[in-house]
């Protein structure tokens, strides 16, 4: 059989994951899948990326962005619990594809999962960083502008002029450091402290639901969808504001808020029952985000304008909107910035263990250097993996703007989504025979309905994504064919 559609065999994987996680237990019930999820979802997107959508993109209307990336996320995230249910094994979308799509497509997830993954982690870094320094702020501290910024950015007064030049983000650098030092020495999240993160991240955008609601100025929603036109941001970059695009551009920047539902797929070997608990872990966080989400954004857009979010209200905007217009709340605004803080490192520390175990497996199967599965001798950890993954996320998070590297975890997952939509639907053709914990309904609507929608969220993120993505893919496909291909494990099967 040709190479490229080479699958690894099932029977194989199993022994290979077995051996190395010594089985995993049956222990999560719906409820815990659901904190779970939620604990790897709540994050920058909401707290930064929804600011930066309504700025660029859709002003108000970033509240319709929402539903539109969480109805993609349903269409895909029913597909991918399919997936994740034919493989008796728990894992990654990479690992899934090996065993039922073959080679090829199996190293195109999993060089994109690294947008999904590091990428993300930088960004959150980033937002990190934002969120350091209003907490520094409250002390009469601050990291300087150009130490807490990348080059490509600067800082202007309220006359429009340059009054200071970012050179690096050191702070994204710095908590990125201590969480790959967690990770080496093999830190991994208890459950009681995600259940605690989980509790005091929907906390407090309950709260500032509920308090904010109050505070909304009916004028800041009007037009609530703003008309087509195009605006320059601070970087010189166009963005299509407003009208269909704006929105359609939006809901791909806030998808970056849903990102880590997957991960409750990933969890289908420790889940009771994965046929009943698996939809409803999955169906149910994305349905609790999606809910906090558009209220939340609802909320935002009501209490700060867009040119609040353009300028003054730019980074860490959440607590910006409190302490500018939510009088008598200033607490409120400390109390999100230090459990954003927390929460912020929790999503960081997913992303990276995430990063570094698909990695693990690719390098087991021949196809990235076996430094990625080289293990400590004392904390069993990929340690050399985690601290290349140090480097190549910190050059990331030093030296390009949040947004754009949100932007390109956002066309990297959206990617991805994609490909296991369609995967389903083409397995269900070429493969119905392989059994299926978990069945997508509807098939091919709902496939086709995800490759739709994330299509268009694709298509909303304009060109300067598309042809990054593109330029990320084409490095893959050099690498696959000049070293990959060539010391693939499963050649000589
Ligand atoms: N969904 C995660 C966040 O918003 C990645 O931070």
């Amino acid at each position: 059989m040709n190479q490229l559609f080479k699958r690894k065999s099932i029977i194989k994987l199993t022994a290979e994951i077995e051996k190395s996680d010594s089985g995993l237990k049956r222990s999560l019930n719906t409820g815990n899948l659901i904190a779970l999820g939620i604990g790897a979802i709540i994050g920058a997107g909401l707290f930064v990326r929804t600011a930066s959508a309504a700025a660029n993109n859709a002003g108000p209307a970033v509240t319709i962005g929402f539903i539109i990336a969480g109805l993609g996320c349903l269409f895909a995230g029913l597909c991918y619990a399919e997936f994740a249910s034919m493989i008796p094994v728990s894992g990654s979308a990479y690992t899934y594809s090996y065993a039922t799509m073959g080679e090829f497509v199996a190293w195109i997830i999993g060089w994109d999962l690294v947008l999904e993954y590091a990428l993300g982690a930088a960004t959150v870094s980033i937002a990190w960083s934002e969120y350091l320094n209003k907490l520094l702020g409250y002390f009469n501290l601050q990291v300087p502008y150009e130490w807490s910024h990348s080059p490509f950015e600067v800082l202007k007064d309220s006359a429009g002029q340059v009054v200071s030049h970012g050179i690096m983000n050191l702070p994204a650098l710095f908590i990125l450091f201590l969480l790959t030092v967690l990770l080496i020495k093999g830190v991994k999240e208890s459950s009681f402290v995600n259940g605690l993160i989980v509790i005091t991240k929907v906390a407090i955008v309950i709260l500032f639901i509920v308090l904010g609601w109050s505070f909304i100025n009916p004028a800041h929603h009007i037009p609530f969808i703003p008309e087509s036109s195009l605006y320059t941001d601070n970087q010189g970059i166009i963005h299509n504001f407003g009208g269909i695009l704006g929105i359609l551009g939006s809901a791909g920047v806030v998808f970056f808020a849903f990102i880590g539902f997957d991960a409750v797929s990933t969890a289908a070997q420790e889940a009771k029952n994965p046929k009943r608990d698996m939809p409803r872990g999955i169906l149910g966080s994305l349905a609790i985000c999606t809910l906090l989400y558009v209220l939340f954004a609802y909320v935002l857009t009501g209490v700060a304008t867009v040119n609040d979010f353009r300028t003054v209200g730019k980074e860490a905007s959440v607590a910006f909107a409190i302490q500018t217009y939510m009088t008598g709340y200033g607490w409120l605004a400390k109390l999100v910035t230090v459990s954003i803080l927390a929460g912020f490192s929790s999503v960081i520390l997913v992303m990276l263990y995430g990063q570094s175990r698909v990695f693990y497996s690719m390098s087991k199967d021949g196809l990235v250097p076996p430094v990625f599965s080289k293990i400590h001798p004392k904390y069993h950890t990929p340690y050399k993996s985690n601290i290349l993954f140090f480097v190549f996320v910190g050059v990331f998070a030093l030296f390009v703007p949040g947004d754009v590297v949100g932007d390109m975890t956002s066309i990297g997952t959206l990617f991805a989504f994609i490909l296991v939509s369609a995967g389903i639907w083409v397995l269900r053709i070429t493969n119905p025979e392989l059994p299926r914990q978990f069945k997508t309904p509807f098939v091919p609507i709902v496939p086709i309905l995800g490759i739709v929608v994330c299509g268009a969220m694709i298509y909303g993120l304009g060109w300067p994504n598309w042809i990054r993505l593109l330029i990320w893919m084409a490095i893959g496909l050099i690498v696959y064919f000049a070293y990959s291909k060539k010391r693939s494990k499963i050649r000589d099967e």
